[in-house]
């Protein structure tokens, strides 16, 4: 298993590119089983979790061809045929993402049968309001032997255009369920929407591919499904939270650096508490100049749906108020059991307490460098960035877990002047 080796205390220095998003590659990707025409991607993100769902579609029998086999961002997929509408446990185990495929097979291919995802190491994390939706929908779905079976009814019919509400504001919810109604018979009004920018971009491919969606970026979606959909090109919206990752990094360790192929007006949430941090950031329209001169200062935040505070960024701010002059309370409101990282930054020096959904940060002057244990993809970054600020060396084992969703994170570290290396 690979690990990463690091020696705080360089402060970051340089320029850095920002890779597509994971979490709209993901269903972006599983859409392409909507059409039998092909679908051309560019700006995909080189990332496990990509390759795993890339390997799930040819499984299923769609045709996947990088056109230059140099160039891992630009992808060709066709579901001309497909062989199968199966995901299995062996793919979902290893990435609950692919629930994403439910959605699309069972609106082209009127049956899908996919693993139900087991819990995580972030929280239990269902999938009723998927299968809530789809029922709503008219499919017919039942649990057995651990799988979600699912067919239209009558198996020759589409799927109904329907109103759903969902209980709360799930994001691959939404995903599976827009993709799903893009093919219905009538209209489908999805009330409760996730608004994140990954679910508006899907839309965006959904509507080059001939979709009719309105609503796109808020919380009310309505579709007006069609009878097929057509071949389309798309580029992947950048990865907002890999660069707030690069933005806690400089918080955290200091220096000035330049966050290049970036959406600015993604990150506001977390620019502004960076800001409250003491991060000095210059903005363009697709990059952010962050300089750090001085010991970041505490700030309390809790964790929200879009476009509040990501919980996808937590563990990362986590780190720098670990190191801030202050105390800072982080309160996580989305999953129930994501401070995994709290008593691994805690073997650093940190000194962080949890109250039940709470962790309360008491910020120290300097981390000493340990051997930690990421635990999923968000307490690996943040294990990282405690590990460049930290004096001595740090060693992150499991470090599978950030090559899941960064593009070769120590790669761009090393380029910015951070002495970090991959032990195979
Ligand atoms: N929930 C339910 N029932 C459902 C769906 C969700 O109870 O049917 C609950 C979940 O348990 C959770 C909350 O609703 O407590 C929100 O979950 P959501 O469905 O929005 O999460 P997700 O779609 O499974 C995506 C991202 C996550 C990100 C969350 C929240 C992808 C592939 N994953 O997960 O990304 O944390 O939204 O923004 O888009 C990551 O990249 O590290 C990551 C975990």
């Amino acid at each position: 298993m690979d690990k990463l080796r690091m020696v705080g205390g360089s402060p970051l220095k340089g320029e850095v590119k920002i890779a597509g998003a994971k979490n709209a590659a993901l269903p972006i990707l599983c859409a392409c089983l909507l059409t039998d025409e092909p679908i051309v991607l560019r700006n995909l993100p080189d990332l496990q979790d990509v390759r795993t769902m890339l390997k799930l579609l040819q499984e299923i029998g769609v045709e996947v061809i990088f056109p230059d086999q140099d160039d891992r961002n630009h992808v060709v997929l066709n579901a001309a045929v497909i062989k199968s509408s199966e995901a299995t446990y062996e793919m979902v185990k290893t990435m609950r993402a692919s629930i994403l495929v439910l959605g699309p097979l069972l609106a082209r291919m009127h049956s899908a049968k996919v693993s139900l995802p087991g819990g995580c190491a972030i929280g239990a994390r269902p999938v009723d309001q998927h299968i809530k939706g789809l029922k709503a929908m008219g499919a017919s779905i039942k649990i057995k032997g651990g799988y979600i079976q699912a067919e239209t009814k009558p198996p020759t019919e589409r799927l109904k255009g329907a109103s759903i509400l969902t209980d709360m504001i799930t994001v691959t919810g939404t995903e599976n369920l827009l993709m799903a109604a893009t093919l219905a018979s009538g209209t489908t009004t999805l009330e409760n929407a996730a608004r994140e920018p990954e679910v508006g971009d899907l839309a965006e491919l959904l509507v080059k591919m001939g979709a009719k969606i309105s609503g796109i970026g808020t919380d009310r979606l309505v579709i007006e499904g069609v009878e097929k959909l057509h071949g389309a090109e798309h580029s992947v919206i950048p990865d907002r939270i890999e660069a707030g990752t690069f933005l806690c990094a400089v918080a955290a360790v200091g220096g000035e650096v330049l966050i290049q192929d970036c959406r600015p007006d993604t990150l506001d949430a977390v620019m502004v508490k960076l800001k409250e941090a003491g991060l000095q950031m210059e903005v363009g329209s697709d990059w952010i100049k962050a300089t750090m001169q001085t010991r970041p200062m505490a700030v309390s935040f809790r964790t929200s749906e879009y476009p509040a505070f990501p919980t996808d960024m937590q563990a990362q701010l986590m780190a720098v108020n670990a190191v801030a002059s202050g105390s800072s309370t982080i309160t996580e409101t989305i999953f129930e059991n994501r401070f995994m990282h709290v008593q691994e930054l805690n073997r650093l020096g940190a000194d962080i307490a949890i109250e039940g959904n709470t962790a309360i940060a008491q910020g120290v002057e300097k981390l000493s460098g340990a051997t930690v244990m990421a635990t999923d993809l968000r307490a690996s970054a943040s294990l990282v960035i405690a590990g460049l600020a930290a004096q001595g060396e740090t060693q992150v084992d499991r470090i599978y877990h950030l090559d899941r969703g960064y593009d070769r994170m120590e790669q761009k570290l090393t380029r910015l002047g951070a002495r970090i290396e991959r032990i195979k």
